[in-house]
């Protein structure tokens, strides 16, 4: 078993490498994190992809249709939380978020002109939005975009998710450990 790490500082190191590392790994369960945000009275959750980690912004992105209900929540209350556990590491992370969406700017556009031209695409060509009651289970494709329009409106948006505080557990048979990374500084508390 890997030496236990011992500073608050090794932590913090660590945790963003493992950030930095799942986005290419599809593997890694950290890739697939929970994302809990608020639904007016209610607290709503779903899986959703790591796309892109930024740990000097202290940033993460995830991809969305920009029709989703997650995106009406955040334009609501724009507070959120993601949740990842890796069995492998003994690792829980909560990561309380602010979040943002962005649709027309160029964080969505730089993005899209790449995923467009992947089978990805049709995650986000949907002519109905997520969420729309369906006659039948089979998938709607999208319909081809008309040959005088090689743009096809498209529904993608980047979900920025900018960290306020990380809640680090690790579980482990000698002890669980629990650490506070926020704007106080970093800590240790108690499991
Ligand atoms: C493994 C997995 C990964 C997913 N990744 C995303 C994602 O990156 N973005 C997204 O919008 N939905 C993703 N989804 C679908 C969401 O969990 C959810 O069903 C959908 O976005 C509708 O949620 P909403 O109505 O709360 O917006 C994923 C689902 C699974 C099971």
């Amino acid at each position: 078993m890997a030496e236990r790490l011992q500073t608050l500082g090794a932590v913090e190191a660590a945790l963003w490498q493992q950030l930095l590392l799942c986005v290419d790994d599809k593997a890694h369960p950290w890739r697939t994190p929970v994302l809990a945000t608020i639904d007016g009275e209610r607290a709503d959750a779903r899986t959703v992809v790591l796309r892109e980690v930024d740990p000097r912004q202290r940033e993460l992105l995830i991809y969305t249709d920009e029709r989703a209900g997650k995106v009406h929540q955040l334009l609501r209350s724009p507070h959120g939380t993601l949740v990842m556990w890796s069995q492998a590491l003994g690792w829980q992370l909560r990561c309380r978020v602010r979040l943002a969406i962005e649709m027309s700017g160029l964080s969505a556009s730089s993005r899209w002109a790449t995923i467009r031209l992947s089978p990805a695409a049709q995650d986000y060509l949907s002519p109905l939005p997520p969420g729309t009651t369906v006659a039948t289970s089979a998938t709607a494709a999208a319909p081809p975009p008309p040959p005088h329009d090689p743009v096809a409106r498209d529904y993608f948006a980047v979900i920025e998710a900018a960290i306020d505080a990380i809640d680090w557990l690790d579980l482990h048979p000698d002890g669980h450990r629990r650490a506070i990374f926020d704007a106080r500084g970093a800590r240790w508390v108690q499991p």
